[in-house]
């Protein structure tokens, strides 16, 4: 957001510039935060910091500050033989006393059964984002703030889904292969790959940091079953630390090991989470859940009861219909969902009655939240 607030005056104290803002607002800018942001020590192209902080002392000082004739905040300093020059607009925006004065605000929406009725909300024409960068901007928006979305009358020919997940960046590499194949399939090795209910998970929670976004591409859909669920992990955690306390505390206490031996890697994979984990803000950052992945729980034997106590609870909350929404893929669509706050799930379905076939993809957090900041132009 560009500010354009006017200086109403400026003064300085032992450690600090301060400007008094013609809105009344006050900013304090500390002499070393000055010189580590000054402008002229940024890389024109590479747009990084230049700068070394121990090239000057801690104690690092204005010779003399202004407001120059162009309106900027001019400091000579008494080091290093450097003057700064600072776009009070700049200032304003990058001030940190004001910026510690704002109330955290969460950017999820969170969801449970009643989802259903705002189907509508959370769906789009492929067309329509491939071609319209307002709709691309739409698209990314409901994918952070819900975790969810479907797009609809894609192609389907194979491997097509890569095209419209270009449009918002390059995809995450697994052992799985881009895209997965989701097909019934002799010897799998993952239970995604055979004809069986899926119970709701979250998917690789054997990673450190699991992928953030899951696309499935529905090639065909025509089989006996198969329905999808969901379930948005968030509004479950925010049920537990409303009403159920206890559990919520001991999961986002309890490490929980996690595991996979692919027999057709030669790796094997081992990592310890909690089932729930928050921003230092208080904000939800993520849960894993998934009973097939999950390796032997190994907290302090006096805590056993009470862990398996709180997991059956979130489980039993995960699979229940108060939070879930079911509905079937239909050819043409990618159903997308954050993996790291949406269970996900499907019903078992009969390969004899017809064929069913996704194509998935996994693409990191950053990278829906990253073009999001670029096409509505945010400024850090
Ligand atoms: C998966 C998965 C769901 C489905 O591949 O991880 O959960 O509907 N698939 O097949
Ligand atoms: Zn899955």
């Amino acid at each position: 957001m560009k500010h354009s607030t006017k200086i109403n005056s400026i003064s300085h104290n032992e450690s600090s510039i301060i400007i008094e803002w013609t809105d009344r607002e006050k900013s304090t800018f500390h002499y070393l935060w000055l010189r580590d942001n000054c402008p002229s020590d940024i890389h024109p192209t590479a747009r990084e910091r230049l700068f070394n902080i121990i090239t000057v002392s801690e104690n690092i000082k204005p010779k003399s500050y202004k407001i120059n004739d162009e309106g900027k905040l001019e400091i000579i300093w008494n080091e290093g033989d450097h003057s700064s020059y600072f776009e009070t607009n700049w200032l304003r925006q990058h001030c940190y006393t004001l910026k510690n004065k704002k109330k955290y605000i969460s950017p999820y929406k969170l969801w449970d059964n009643s989802l259903n009725n705002i189907f509508k909300e959370i769906s789009f024409e492929c067309e329509e984002i491939m071609s319209e960068d307002e709709c691309l901007i739409r698209w990314l928006e409901i994918l952070y703030q819900y975790g969810i979305s479907i797009v609809k009358n894609a192609p389907t020919e194979k491997k097509s889904g890569l095209k419209l997940l270009n449009r918002i960046s390059h995809i995450r590499e697994t052992f799985f292969g881009t895209p997965f194949e989701v097909i019934n399939i002799p010897e799998p090795n993952n239970t995604a790959y055979t004809a069986r209910g899926l119970e709701n998970h979250t998917d690789l929670p054997y990673f450190e940091i699991p992928p953030g976004y899951q696309f499935l591409h529905c090639l065909v859909n025509n089989a006996e079953g198969g329905m999808s669920s969901i379930v948005d992990g968030f509004k479950v955690v925010e049920y537990l630390e409303k009403n159920e306390k206890k559990t919520y505390e001991i999961l986002k206490k309890i490490d929980v090991n996690f595991i996979n031996n692919d027999y057709t890697q030669n790796t094997v994979r081992s990592i310890n989470s909690p089932l729930i984990s928050l921003t230092k803000n208080g904000d939800y950052k993520e849960i894993r859940f998934n009973i097939s992945q999950t390796g032997t729980i190994n907290c302090e034997p006096e805590l056993m009861e009470e862990f398996y106590k709180a997991y059956r609870r979130f489980a039993e909350l995960i699979h229940s219909k108060k939070f879930t929404v079911n509905f079937k893929l239909n050819k043409g669509d990618v159903f997308s969902f954050d993996n790291r706050r949406v269970a996900h799930g499907r019903t078992e379905y009969n390969p004899n009655s017809g064929h069913r076939h996704l194509q998935g993809y996994y693409m990191d957090r950053d990278e829906i939240i990253g073009r999001l900041n670029y096409l509505k132009k945010i400024e850090f």
